[in-house]
């Protein structure tokens, strides 16, 4: 849907000295700042009992707040008191315009909480703080045009690898419709959620129609097992999403919709007549980018094999320049994963990997907090890879240009189709691969990641994710009965 009074967030230029130090500046006096988060209910009666610490996965000693989990008569209380937006449609997209103006003035505690809560690095921090923005906006602006009709309650239940993009993506578009909204962010990422949330009743949003409630997988097992949801938005991996299908299947009305956007088994293919040095640049910062923890991230690379010796060069080259360990450092590249679980699933699958000699080249980690450095790892296939692993982990296979089918296929049988990278200078080529690799997302001579709001729709296909594809035109008519279709145009 083409909304040319629509404009993107400008977000903030890293490479500006003079914004760089004044981010800086803001943040400083919030490095050891801690932050209480709880359930924004309704009618809630007093405080749980069991707070328990939000932890720096750069540094566990790092106490960034505490956070109170909801309980099962919370999740009660928030069914019984939500009650959707009835406020017209221009006065719900001016009150979202607020919140995307309120995150923008609250820029520098946003960048300290992602840092410390999530571990993301500054150009992760301030591309998040962008896309979580421009969700906003754009699904403000794309109601006033199909004004659609609330569903009733929707359930969004996001993940921690964008606490607050996604997790305010789907609350904006089920709110833009109308909705009544019980948001349920990961167990890793409360303290941001509940920023976010505080900021939205600030900007005007009914309590009764935004209420939060952290808590784990219980929490959202209970929330999307309950008869009165109308609608559930998921992010997260695809076996949540599967027990969240079956959950409602047994207990929501049927032809309740569920939205989920799930994992991937993301490839990239370089032929010998790609640049290396633009496609060493993509493939570092598809791979390692954000430590990798990014569903759209490149976990397998495939080279065509006369020019691998050159490209793995160049490639281990570049990672050598990279900087790995904490995220508040302006200078950092590459931060921690997200928690401890996190880590000892990566750091299990690099020992298998070691055992075998399959590690072709490693960086070192810090001494402490959950460090991943970046790894890579050689294979045959794509094949081999038994589960996405969600870390700074590249695994590399090499191809003869009369094999090209079957890498194709080999891409393909995973089941999953997220995003998908080729490099080549040979337009027939791309023509031919990006018709025959089922993905949601591919991207030519660039790198994988980074979506934009209303440019680059994203979403996946198979194992990857049902369909609408955030940040595009078919998203929110999903959240309402919508009176008009969406066009491209
Ligand atoms: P996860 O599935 O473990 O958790 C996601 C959310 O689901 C969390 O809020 C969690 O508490 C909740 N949850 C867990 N069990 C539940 C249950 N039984 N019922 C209801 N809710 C439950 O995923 P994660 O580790 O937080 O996130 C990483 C995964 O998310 C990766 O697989 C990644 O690829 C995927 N992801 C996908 C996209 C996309 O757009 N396709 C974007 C970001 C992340
Ligand atoms: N939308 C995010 C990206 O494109 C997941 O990287």
């Amino acid at each position: 849907l083409f909304m040319p009074e629509r404009v993107n967030s400008k977000g903030f230029d890293l490479t500006d000295r003079p914004t760089l130090a004044q981010i800086a500046h803001d943040r400083e006096p919030l490095r050891t700042k801690t932050w209480q988060a709880a359930p924004l209910v309704v009618g809630r009666k007093g405080g749980s009992s069991d707070a328990r610490p939000v932890l720096n996965p750069a540094n566990p000693g790092d106490i960034v707040g505490q956070v109170e989990a909801t309980t099962d008569t919370d999740v009660s209380t928030a069914f019984a008191a939500a009650k959707t937006w009835d406020a017209p449609v221009s006065d719900r997209a001016a009150i979202l315009n607020t919140v995307a103006d309120l995150y923008e003035e609250n820029a520098a505690e946003i960048f300290a909480i992602l840092t410390r809560e999530a571990g993301k690095c500054m150009p992760d921090a301030v591309a998040e703080l962008r896309e979580a923005v421009d969700f906003l906006r754009y699904y403000a602006a794309q109601a006033k045009k199909n004004d659609p009709r609330p569903r009733g309650t929707w359930v969004c239940i996001s993940p921690w690898n964008f606490p607050l993009a996604i997790f305010s993506g789907q609350i904006a578009a089920a709110l833009a419709a109308g909705n009544a909204v019980l948001a349920k962010p990961a167990e890793q990422t409360p303290i941001i959620a509940h920023f976010a949330v505080s900021l939205m009743h600030k900007a005007g949003v009914p309590k009764a129609a935004i209420q939060l409630l952290p808590g784990d997988g219980a929490v959202g097992a209970a929330l999307t097992g309950n008869a009165q949801v109308t609608g559930v938005a998921f992010t997260g991996s695809t076996a949540t999403a599967r027990k969240i299908n079956s959950s409602m299947a047994k207990h929501c009305a049927p032809g309740t919709p569920l939205i989920a956007e799930t994992g991937g088994l993301n490839a990239m293919i370089v032929d010998s007549t790609a640049l290396p040095e633009a496609a060493v640049r993509d493939i570092v910062n598809g791979a390692f980018r954000s430590a990798g923890q990014r569903c759209s991230a490149l976990r397998c690379l495939y080279v065509q094999e006369d020019v691998a010796d050159k490209l793995m060069d160049m490639l281990t080259g570049a990672m050598d320049a990279l900087t790995v360990g904490d995220p508040w450092a302006l200078s950092t590249d590459v931060g921690p994963v997200i928690d401890d679980l996190a880590h000892k699933g990566i750091a299990d699958h690099i020992a298998k990997a070691q055992a075998d000699g399959r590690v072709i080249h490693a960086l070192k980690s810090p001494a402490t907090g959950h460090y991943i450095a970046p790894t890579v790892i050689k294979v045959n296939s794509i094949k081999e890879l038994e589960r996405e692993i969600f870390g700074p982990v590249l695994h590399v296979a090499t191809f003869k240009s009369s094999k090209l089918n079957q890498v194709i296929a080999d891409i393909n049988s995973t089941g999953y189709g997220l995003t998908f990278g080729l490099h080549t200078r040979i337009d027939d080529r791309v023509e031919y691969i990006v018709n025959a690799v089922n993905a949601g997302n591919i991207y030519v001579n660039r790198d994988q990641i980074g979506a934009i709001v209303g440019s680059q729709p994203f979403g996946g296909e198979g194992l990857s994710g049902t369909g609408p594809k955030a940040g595009g035109p078919n998203y929110l008519p999903r959240f309402g009965k919508s009176s008009v279709t969406p066009t491209l145009t």
